[in-house]
């Protein structure tokens, strides 16, 4: 793929679907390789819109609107940031050859649909995973419960970031978990999967990396493991190296590279895993750069965000960990339309701290509004400096 000028006849235009916190670095790094960047989302001024040559606001899940849009902007590359997307013409604007669809149109689909990704990594790949079993109706979901052990996990099959997911200890429980999945799910299919707890040590992320090597052949490069912490499904810090055994990492990196395989095309993957001692799980993938590799904007070479870009554009990539480092999530705190952040000289004074603040114009309670990073000697005193930087962030109302 050639590049060219952006906003000319030689542009290599990349229109990305969501323009959250993630999106936003992503379009950095196209911009810096001179492509021209369409930014969409269903809201104004989302993040990614702020550094975009262009931007349309639209809902992603109507498929005539969507099309419409991609049929106007012609671009070359489509990047889908968020699940929620009317996933269908993207299958038929890749089948028509109208633009390439990261990584493909298949892989897309498959990984918006926790019953989708489970049963190609669990029952065609063999990867190990938790037990689990999908539920369409509250006496299902008990059936299910019973059937795999206690406690259990209930997901929405169409969610993410913990929307809609909770835990179940008894078998009673699970008219309460199937309403509430049903309340937080992203489209009314009464779906959801039931997984057996696994009581890991530790979770990762494994960013794995398709890319094209010199002979134009596709290569797998894996990131150094980054190690989270989740609370209510939704990731609060990360850090990397996440210290494993050989075995355990050896293990990650087979199951990332059949499952990324499997979903195939270019960029990167955040391939979710769970470790005890030597014993690794297969959780979950996203086909795209992971929200807790936010800390590789402070600890590699080139982030998952320029490693996204480069892969994508046919571009080498360099995988290589340069420090160790953390992140820490900012969160909004409050409701309020349009917010101001007090304490962020307090929080640049902590040693190597940096900060992305994401612009968005609305924030809850529970919103992502930003992120603290920093390096450190080891993960404890990066872990440390990054929560100590995050917390002296507060958003109040502008
Ligand atoms: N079967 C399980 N056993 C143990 N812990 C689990 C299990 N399933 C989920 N969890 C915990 O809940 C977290 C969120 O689960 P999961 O990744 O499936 O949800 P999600 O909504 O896709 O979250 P995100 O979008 O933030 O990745 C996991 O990272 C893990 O900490
Ligand atoms: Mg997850």
């Amino acid at each position: 793929m050639k590049l060219g000028t952006p906003l000319s006849d030689t542009a290599v235009r990349v229109m990305l679907l969501g323009a959250g916190e993630l999106g936003k670095e992503v379009a950095i790094e196209l911009q810096r390789l001179g492509a021209e960047v369409i930014a969409v989302d269903r809201y104004p001024n989302a993040p990614a819109m702020q550094v975009a040559h262009r931007s349309h606001v639209i809902p992603m899940t109507d498929p005539q609107v969507l099309n419409g849009i991609i049929l106007v902007e012609a671009p070359h590359i489509i990047v889908p940031e968020i699940e929620a997307i009317a996933t269908d013409v993207l299958a038929d604007i890749e089948a028509a050859g109208l633009a390439r669809v990261v990584p493909t149109a298949r892989a897309v689909q498959l990984t918006m649909n926790r019953e989708g990704i489970r049963r190609l990594a669990a029952e065609e790949l063999g990867l190990p995973t938790s037990p689990y079993a999908f539920a369409s109706t509250a006496a299902e979901l008990a059936e299910a419960a019973h059937r795999i052990g206690l406690p259990c996990f209930v997901k929405p099959v169409m969610s993410s970031s913990g929307k809609g997911q909770s835990v179940i200890e008894a078998v009673e429980d699970a008219g309460n978990a199937f309403a509430y999945a049903q309340s937080a799910g992203r489209v009314d299919a009464a779906r959801v999967i039931v997984e057996g707890r696994i009581d890991f040590d530790y979770e990762i992320t494994l960013l794995t990396v398709r890319s094209l090597d010199a002979d134009g052949q596709t290569r797998t490069d894996f990131c150094a493991p980054i190690g989270h912490r989740q609370v209510q499904g939704d990731y609060v810090e990360s850090w990397q190296p996440q210290a494993m055994s050989p075995a355990a990492l050896s293990a990650s990196q087979d199951i990332a590279a059949r499952v990324t395989a499997a979903l195939g095309g270019l960029g990167v993957f955040g391939v979710e895993l769970f470790v005890k001692g030597d014993q690794v799980w297969f959780s979950e993938v996203s086909p795209r750069p992971h929200d807790t590799g936010l800390v590789t904007l402070a600890t590699q070479i080139q982030s998952e965000f320029a490693l996204h870009a480069r892969a994508i554009l046919g571009l080498p990539i360099d995988v290589t960990l340069r420090e160790t480092g953390a992140s820490a999530v900012i969160y909004g705190g409050i409701e309020a339309q349009g917010v101001a952040f007090e304490g962020v000289a307090e929080a640049l004074r902590v040693p190597t701290a940096d900060l992305r603040l994401f612009g968005k114009p609305e924030s809850f309670a529970r919103r992502r509004m930003g992120v603290a990073l920093a390096r450190g000697a080891d993960v404890d005193q990066a872990r440390e400096r990054a929560r100590e930087a995050a917390g002296r962030v507060r958003v109040v109302p502008a």
